[in-house]
């Protein structure tokens, strides 16, 4: 998607081989626009997928979740990084460990907002390992829900993550797929060597 790449590569900060900075528009600052347009192009890869639900993991997942959302016109739920003091219902949970932060955490879903007769699009920020978009995919197989895929915004491809999913035959489309972050620099994967 060339407004996101041009976004990247106007205000996104490499900050090492692996880590790409972009508080200004995406992690911090959300640039609303841009939001806007990454939901639409969201809705239009998945439009005829009969999507029902758009679930996502809080905090970054949930703006392009939200805009896409509006789109597709189906609710948003965001898994919870949390306990919530309010949610008293049965919860549909997974464990996901984060290589970058070295931790442990377990995400939860309630299992009133995803159930058995929903088609759901799974939607993060970043993929890297893949372990949340993993999470994910298991509270969505636990509520007995169909996964029609997972909606990315920024793949750094030069990880496991995107690999992972499709070998296990999950469509992942990803907005913008970076190669390398190598010598400061951001290089997208382009659509011609993207064949996976
Ligand atoms: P994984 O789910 O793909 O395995 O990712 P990993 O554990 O490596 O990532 C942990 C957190 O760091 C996730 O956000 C993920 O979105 C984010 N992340 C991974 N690589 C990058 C990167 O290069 N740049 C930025 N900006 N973020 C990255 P989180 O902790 O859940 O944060 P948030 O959603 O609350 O913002």
């Amino acid at each position: 998607m060339k407004l996101l790449q041009d976004k990247i590569i106007n205000e996104g900060k490499v900050l090492s081989n692996q880590v790409l900075k972009v508080d200004s528009f995406l992690n911090h600052q959300i640039d609303a626009f841009l939001m806007k347009e990454v939901g639409k192009e969201f809705a239009a890869r998945f439009e005829n997928e009969g999507i029902t639900k758009i679930v996502t993991i809080e905090s970054s997942g949930i703006a392009p979740s939200v805009m896409a959302a509006l789109e597709l016109n189906v609710p948003v739920v965001f898994a919870r990084k949390r306990k919530s003091l309010t949610v008293t219902d049965q919860l549909l949970t997974a464990s996901v460990y984060s290589f970058t932060k070295q931790e442990e955490n377990t995400i939860a879903v309630s299992n009133q907002h995803l159930t058995s007769s929903d088609r759901v699009l799974v939607i993060d920020d970043f993929l890297a390992n893949g372990q949340a978009a993993l999470g994910l995919a298991e509270i969505v197989e636990q509520a007995g829900a169909s996964l029609a895929g997972i909606g990315i915004v920024i793949e750094k491809s030069f990880q496991e993550g995107g690999k992972m999913l499709r070998e296990r035959g999950l469509r992942v489309e990803s907005l913008a797929r970076i190669k390398s972050l190598e010598n400061n620099e951001v290089q997208f994967l382009e659509e011609t060597e993207a064949a996976v």
